[in-house]
């Protein structure tokens, strides 16, 4: 069902902006080869959407000279960003004829570019794409997931970068049902499993 939109004269860019900024998330490379010619990007609107049929999406500005190129792909890698991936990350972003200059990636048989420090690597096909304001909603197949070398994940937030401190995570203050993964309050005698599950359900 399509709700219509609608206007807020207070709702101005800068307001949207920082309040959309204000939501933590991580940073995946959207990247393929193309008849021989690499092409992706820096994105933070990654997410994962269905266990079964398994689906992510990401969004993409209708203005991006990249989709044109990029949607032709038979297959599009996704590599989640480690915490050293900064400057990996703007490079990404940035002119798009340096975009893969020096980074260690591989290409899949199919196309799929994935970098090699990667936290986890999705090699996905292009199932729908969703018009939405100005972006399109990408939803994507997941044929094959991975693991990179890196082990930390790169965090966007208000416009910078952040790194995760897991530490401060303490899965028995995670009471209840998350993404319907039942996640236990800290009652169980192995705290290791415990931090497992809500792994699991993040
Ligand atoms: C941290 C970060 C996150 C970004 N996330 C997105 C995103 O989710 N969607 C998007 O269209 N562009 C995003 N961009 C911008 C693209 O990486 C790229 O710069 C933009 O698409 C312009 O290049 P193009 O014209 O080649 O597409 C992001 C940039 C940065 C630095």
């Amino acid at each position: 069902m399509t709700v219509p939109s609608t206007t807020s004269p207070t709702l101005d860019q800068r307001t949207l902006r920082d309040a959309f900024g204000a939501f933590p998330s991580g940073v995946v490379a959207v990247a393929a080869s193309v008849k021989g010619q690499l092409t992706g990007i820096a994105a933070s609107s990654f997410t994962s959407v269905s266990i079964e049929p398994p689906l992510v999406s990401f969004s993409i500005s209708t203005s991006s000279s990249t989709w044109p190129q990029l949607r032709e792909a038979d297959r599009v890698g996704i590599s989640v960003l480690a915490d050293h991936h900064d400057v990996v990350c703007r490079q990404l972003a940035g002119p798009r004829e340096e975009r893969f200059a020096g980074l260690p990636f591989k290409v899949t048989g199919n196309g799929s570019v994935l970098l090699d420090e990667a936290v986890a690597t999705y090699d996905c096909s292009i199932r729908e794409e969703i018009g939405a304001g100005d972006h399109v909603i990408v939803l994507l197949e997941v044929h094959e997931v991975g693991g990179g070398d890196g082990e930390h994940p790169l965090v966007f937030h208000r416009s910078a970068f952040a790194k995760l401190h897991r530490d401060d995570l303490d899965p028995a203050r995670l009471d209840g049902r998350i993404n319907g993964a039942e996640v236990d309050g800290g009652s169980s005698d192995s705290p290791a499993q415990d931090h497992h599950d809500a792994e699991d359900a993040a």
